[in-house]
């Protein structure tokens, strides 16, 4: 049977974390996988979650299955960090997931039952894993309009006029913060714009939030995806916990569905679970454990919040310290980066430009241009600015 498989296609960024290791050179840089590294390069465990995770191993009695919707805790505690107390969340539902990826297949899962001819149209360009999963649930994608690859901004007006052509058939997914790759968000004005579109032509707006906090703060980095949620009738939402708790190996996420009622969400949700447990049955427990910790704990939540607000810090004195290493290279070609929001910044190099990074300097970057500028280290600014200006050249 399995002879007659072709091989696997690779995963552009996964794969490049498997070259990084086996790259013998000692001053080799990481810019791949987005992944939160601090001053020493390490992705350190979040007091926090240090703290929580003593907490359930102090507490925890048994390892029994908790259910196929996960921690109602963690989900109420998502829905809580999401949306504001006033219309959606009196009528959304969650499910506690496999990390925003297990999310993000469990709706398009939902979607392709209630309503199989439904197209997906997502930025161009967006998450290498967007397409992919959609498609491999049997959903339709289509591209709209992003990014500006001159200015390295997002082209409102491509982007708004050609969402004006999506009907009742079409979702819209949107990046609620830390557009991944380009860094490039849509401001407060386009999430009203576009908001008022779905409700105009009919289409389900979907959001998928995967960097909250490391934009311009918790609260603001939510700030379009709550007008959304609020102001229409149906949205769905996937989640993760991966980057602001830095739990990335614990696959911490979840699924919310918004409907104009509660009943209706719930009932989205009941079908969510149905599709779970012919997939993976249950979410992993302990990442979800030690969120529902630390957001039910009012002490161990200003903790986090306080560790995430230094990360933000250290990223944005990453972002100004790159641009003017490059500037002190005699190059203003790269001061879109100070601008750009959350870990990722695409940099207009092309794929032969990032693979002279690799060959030469041992920079690891991603072949369609993102570099991740959390992955930095303060001492590695001046290298890598002289390494993109020498590409660049
Ligand atoms: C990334 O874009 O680097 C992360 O979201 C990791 C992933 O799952 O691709």
């Amino acid at each position: 049977m399995f002879k007659q498989l072709t091989e696997a296609q690779l995963d552009p960024i996964l794969s490049l974390s498997i070259a990084y290791r086996e790259d013998d050179r000692t001053d080799k840089m990481d810019l791949g996988i987005g992944v939160y590294r601090n001053s020493q390069g390490e992705t350190p465990i979040m007091r926090a979650v240090q703290q929580a995770q003593q907490q359930v191993l102090a507490t925890q009695t048994t390892k029994a299955y908790v259910g196929l919707a996960g921690s109602e805790v963690f989900n109420q505690s998502m829905m809580d960090l999401l949306l504001t107390d006033t219309s959606a969340y009196s009528r959304a539902a969650a499910v506690q997931t496999p990390g925003a990826s297990g999310a993000l297949r469990m709706l398009a899962d939902l979607m392709c039952i209630a309503q199989p001819e439904t197209t997906v149209w997502i930025s161009n360009p967006s998450y290498v894993n967007h397409k992919p999963i959609m498609e491999a649930a049997g959903l339709k994608v289509r591209y709209y309009p992003y990014f500006d690859a001159v200015t390295k901004q997002v082209d409102s007006h491509a982007m708004l006029s050609e969402l004006a052509k999506a009907g009742p058939k079409d979702v819209v997914l949107l990046h609620g913060c830390c557009h991944n790759p380009t860094g490039a968000d849509i401001t407060f004005s386009d999430w009203k714009a576009i908001t008022a579109l779905a409700n105009k032509n009919g289409f389900m707006p979907f959001v998928d939030i995967a960097y909250q906090g490391f934009g311009d703060g918790l609260e603001q980095d939510a700030a379009g995806l709550k007008h959304m949620a609020d102001n229409t009738e149906e949205m769905i939402i996937a989640t993760s916990c991966s980057k602001n708790f830095g739990l990335y190996r614990e696959r911490t996420g979840a699924a919310i569905v918004i409907s104009d009622s509660l009943k209706e969400a719930q009932k989205a949700k009941g079908r969510i679970l149905n599709l779970a447990r012919s997939t993976y049955t249950m979410p992993p427990d302990h990442g979800a454990a030690l969120v529902a910790t630390i957001l039910s704990d009012p002490s161990l939540t200003q903790i986090w919040k306080q560790e995430l607000d230094e990360m933000l810090g250290r990223l944005l004195s990453l972002r100004a310290g790159l641009t003017k290493a490059v500037r002190a290279q005699g190059s203003n070609d790269f001061d879109f980066i100070e601008q750009h929001k959350g870990m990722f910044s695409v940099t207009g190099l092309t794929p032969a430009q990032i693979g002279r990074l690799r060959d030469e300097f041992a920079i690891y970057a991603v072949a369609d241009g993102r570099i991740n500028i959390a992955g930095l280290q303060e001492q590695q600014l001046d290298y890598l600015a002289n390494a993109l200006v020498t590409v660049s050249r």
